[in-house]
């Protein structure tokens, strides 16, 4: 049989195939999010996200240290404070962990980015992304203490700061509030996208942040849209934003495809803590290969048109590249 177009031809050998090979992840691309606590020499695991730990600032130093040993640059932060109250004001504390931990970071480790993650949910004893009247979370009140975290945040020397908790016209507030305070070199990479999902389960353990009552379907966004995603997107844009990120990842590649096409803004995809955890615990009953899917997962964000990706997988996945 004589067929003219065979496929296969190209499938033959590793090198052939590495040759033809569209897509391709470099530790440069890659973020990894690590959590930050109060203490000294603490490494606390995170249950439902094995490998994954509640750090104090000397380990996390440590950690930071290793990971640039394995090629990575970039890390987000997320602080856990002791002392948590209805404005959340350990978010914007000169002296809070997470401002903290950065000043340790950039002092300790050179050529380390380190990305701060904007947001109240960790700080609010009510575990509530912006302050409260009521049951009601406020929009513009917030604001303010966003704006407030990130400019203590870029004092700390935070190389980009990264809000996360989807009220209207946050990057233009923070963005005017960087650039009163001489921030306006310092990027926003903006949740633009952020889903109100189920795969953030593992990650409210890690942060301690479940919300004491009701949920966030108030101000993220409605699995079911993607149209919406385009509008956020764009007032994102319109607002200051440098980076736009889709969150989760891979329930959310037509979403982060659709951003790529009309944006022409790096687009980022948080590979987030139930997506991890979903390969964690499957590879421990055996049933899927972990590094093989982890793998597997990351690549399909990318394809998709994500040109950073911020995964729990990020160390093992530039120490698998080296
Ligand atoms: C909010 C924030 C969340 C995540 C990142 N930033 C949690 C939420 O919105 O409930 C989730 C990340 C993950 O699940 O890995 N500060």
């Amino acid at each position: 049989m004589s067929l003219i177009h065979r496929p296969r031809r190209l499938r033959r050998t590793e090198s052939i195939r590495a040759m033809v090979r569209e897509t391709r992840l470099s530790p440069d691309n890659l973020v990894y999010p690590l959590f930050v606590c109060e203490g000294e020499g603490v490494r606390r695991k995170i249950e439902s996200m094995p490998d994954c730990f509640n750090l104090s600032i000397d380990e996390l130093v440590t950690e930071v240290e290793a990971a640039r040993q394995d090629g990575l640059r970039s890390i987000i932060l997320f602080g856990l404070p002791d002392e948590k109250d209805g404005t959340g004001s350990q978010a914007y504390a000169e002296d809070g962990i997470v401002q903290l931990a950065i000043r340790a970071v950039k002092r300790a480790v050179k050529d380390v980015t380190v990305i701060a993650d904007n947001c109240l949910c960790e700080y609010t004893d009510h575990g509530h992304c912006g302050v409260l009247d009521g049951d009601e979370v406020l929009n513009d009140p917030t604001l303010d203490l966003l704006a407030r975290t990130a400019v203590s945040q870029a004092e700390a020397g935070a190389d980009i700061i990264a809000p996360s908790n989807m009220m209207d016209g946050f990057v233009e507030a923070i963005r005017e509030a960087l650039d009163q305070s001489g921030f306006e070199h310092v990027p926003i990479m903006s949740y633009a996208v952020k889903y109100a999902s189920g795969f953030y389960g593992p990650f409210r353990e890690a942060a301690q942040s479940a919300p004491q009552f009701g949920d966030r379907r108030g101000y993220q966004m409605d699995p079911a849209n993607a149209r919406e995603a385009l509008k956020e997107a764009a007032l994102d844009l319109e607002e200051g934003a440098d980076i736009l990120m889709v969150k989760p990842a891979l329930a959310y590649l037509d979403i982060i495809r659709a951003l790529h096409e009309r944006f022409d803004l790096p687009i980022a995809a948080y590979q987030v803590s139930g997506e991890y955890a979903m390969i964690k615990a499957a590879s421990r009953l055996g049933w899927v290969d972990e590094e093989r899917v982890a793998m597997e997962t990351l690549i399909a964000i990318k394809r998709a048109g994500a040109d950073i990706i911020l995964s729990y997988y990020a160390r093992d996945i530039a120490r698998r590249l080296a």
